[in-house]
């Protein structure tokens, strides 16, 4: 039996499978569209988001409204969550215990929205999901497609705030998920 989006926040927001929840000030699961086409991963909270239990709303989460603008998407058409829900300490990358230990609560959020399309924000999302061998840099933009849904990796924001360069890159990476989902539509209102 698939579980309800209130005991999954539930079990969020009580969880010690890690040490990461006793240094939060908020455990950030995730929001937007519980029905969501396309599903966004990042890494985990920075400060703002554990000081306001949204992910992505800092700096990077800026940049990514913005970015979804430029493909004709909100941020409340999509589905927009991270690899670890609690904030490792001074932003430092989850370790691989305290990732394995938040996987699950990632794994019922895909089983919830079953989205079709998954944009992987840099290299800790595409580690966890497409392997550990996986490198951002080289694979970028091009879909890996597992079960049916459509993963695309690309460079995570922040990477984008660092080097600006990178936007090119990630402008047609964002450019293939919209047509993706255009192709999907099209797809199923032609089997409807
Ligand atoms: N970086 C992430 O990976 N996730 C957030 O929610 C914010 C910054």
């Amino acid at each position: 039996m698939e579980i309800s989006w209130d005991k999954l926040n539930e079990d969020i927001q009580g969880c010690s499978r890690c040490p990461l929840g006793a240094g939060a000030h908020h455990r950030v699961p995730g929001q937007g569209n519980p029905q969501a086409e396309l599903m966004l991963i990042g890494e985990g909270p920075g400060r703002d988001e554990d000081e306001s239990g949204l992910a992505f709303v800092g700096r990077a989460g800026q940049l990514l409204t913005r970015m979804l603008a430029a493909i004709g998407m909100t941020r409340e058409e999509v589905f927009i969550c991270n690899i670890v829900k609690c904030r490792p300490p001074d932003n430092r990358t989850p370790l691989p215990e305290e990732a394995a230990a938040c996987l699950p609560y990632l794994r019922c959020q895909f089983a919830l929205v079953r989205p079709r399309v998954i944009l992987l924000l840099g290299a800790t999302a595409c580690r966890y999901t497409l392997g550990e061998t996986f490198r951002v840099s080289r694979e970028r933009g091009r879909f890996v497609v597992k079960n049916g849904v459509w993963f695309m990796p690309t460079y995570h924001p922040a990477a984008l705030l660092r080097d600006e360069s990178k936007k090119r890159d990630a402008w047609q990476d964002l450019k293939q998920v919209r047509d993706k989902l255009k192709e999907l539509r099209a797809g199923s209102s032609s089997n409807s």
